[in-house]
C-alpha cells in the first residue's frame, strides 16, 4: 500500500463553449516520507494536480488515495506552500501562523510555544511580533513555511515556492526547506520549473509533458544525492549527469517551456 496514489486520474476543465484536456489519465504512488518533484513546462497540469490532491478540485475521472482512503473521505491534514506567501498583512508573522490552529480551533499556548519554535528554526524569532510588510521575499517564504508546518500536514504541496525569490535566497531557501521535511519526515511534493531544483531536493522526479499533461518519465535520483543538501547535490559530480539526462528528456518535448537552461 502506497501512501499516496492517483489511480487513471484525468481533469477537464469546462467552460461555456469550450474545454481543456488539462491532465490525462495520470498514475503515480508516492511512499510516506518521500519527497517528489513535479518537473514540466507551462500548462502541462502540474498545479492542476496539486490542487486535486489538496481536494481544492474534483477529478473529472480517476480515484485519488490517501492511505488507501479516498482523499476526499481523508482526514489527513495537507499543507500547501505556493509561489505567493498569502500572509495576512494586517497580522504579526507569529498571527499569521496561527491561523491555521485557529481556525481548526487548536490553538493553546502549547502551540504558541511551538510556533515560536519554528520560527527559531527558520531565523525569524526576532520578528514573531512584526508585520509581513517589514519583511524580505525569502523571509516571507520563511513564514509561510512555519504556516504550513505549523499544522503538522501529513504531505507537503509546494507549488514552486522558490519561483519568486533571487538565486541566493532561493538556494538558501532549498536548504532550509529540505532540512524542515527531513527532520519532521514529512511526505512532500515539489511543483517547479527548475531541473536543478527538482535534482536537489528530490527523491524522485516525474517529468511531464503538456496537451495534455501526463507523466513522460520517472528518475530515480541517486541515493549519494539524496543524502546531501540540496546546495552540494548541486556541487555533486553526479549531478550534471543527472541533468543532462533529465534535459534529453525535456528537450524533445514542447519548446513552449519555462525550463532553465543547463547553465547552473
Ligand atoms: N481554471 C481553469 N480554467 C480553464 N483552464 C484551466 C484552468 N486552470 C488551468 N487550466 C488549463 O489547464 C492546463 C493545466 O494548467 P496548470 O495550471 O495545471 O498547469 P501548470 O503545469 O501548473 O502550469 P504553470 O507551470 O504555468 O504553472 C493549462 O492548459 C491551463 O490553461
Ligand atoms: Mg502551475
Amino acid at each position: 500500500m502506497s501512501f499516496l496514489t492517483l489511480d487513471h486520474v484525468s481533469h477537464h476543465y469546462f467552460s461555456k463553449d469550450s474545454y481543456t484536456k488539462a491532465i490525462d489519465d495520470i498514475s503515480l504512488s508516492i511512499e510516506e516520507g518521500e519527497f517528489v518533484s513535479l518537473l514540466g513546462p507551462s500548462g502541462c497540469g502540474k498545479s492542476t494536480i496539486l490542487s486535486i490532491i489538496a481536494g481544492i478540485m474534483k477529478q473529472t475521472a480517476g480515484k485519488v488515495l490517501l492511505q488507501d482512503q479516498l482523499i476526499t473521505d481523508s482526514k489527513i491534514p495537507i499543507g500547501y506552500m505556493l509561489q505567493q506567501d498569502y500572509l495576512f498583512p494586517w497580522k504579526t508573522i507569529l498571527n499569521n501562523v496561527l491561523l491555521g490552529p485557529k481556525i481548526y480551533d487548536t490553538n493553546s499556548e502549547e502551540t504558541k510555544t511551538r510556533a515560536l519554535e519554528l520560527l527559531d528554526e527558520v531565523g525569524l524569532h526576532d520578528v514573531a511580533n512584526q508585520h509581513p510588510g517589514a519583511l524580505s521575499g525569502g523571509m516571507r517564504q520563511r513564514a509561510a513555511l512555519v504556516r504550513t508546518l505549523i499544522n503538522d500536514p501529513k504531505i507537503m504541496l509546494l507549488d514552486e515556492p522558490f519561483s519568486a525569490l533571487d538565486y541566493q535566497t532561493k538556494l538558501r531557501l532549498e536548504d532550509l526547506v529540505s532540512l524542515q521535511i527531513k527532520t519532521y519526515h514529512k511526505t512532500t511534493i515539489l511543483v517547479t520549473h527548475d531541473i536543478g531544483e527538482a535534482i536537489a531536493m528530490s527523491d524522485r522526479i516525474f517529468i511531464m509533458h503538456a496537451n495534455p499533461g501526463s507523466i513522460d518519465k520517472v528518475f530515480e535520483v541517486p541515493i549519494e544525492l539524496r543524502n546531501e543538501t540540496p546546495f552540494l547535490v548541486r556541487r555533486h559530480p553526479k549531478y550534471q549527469i543527472i541533468f543532462d539526462k533529465v534535459w534529453d528528456v525535456l528537450s524533445k518535448k514542447e519548446t513552449d517551456s519555462k525550463v532553465v537552461p543547463p547553465t547552473s
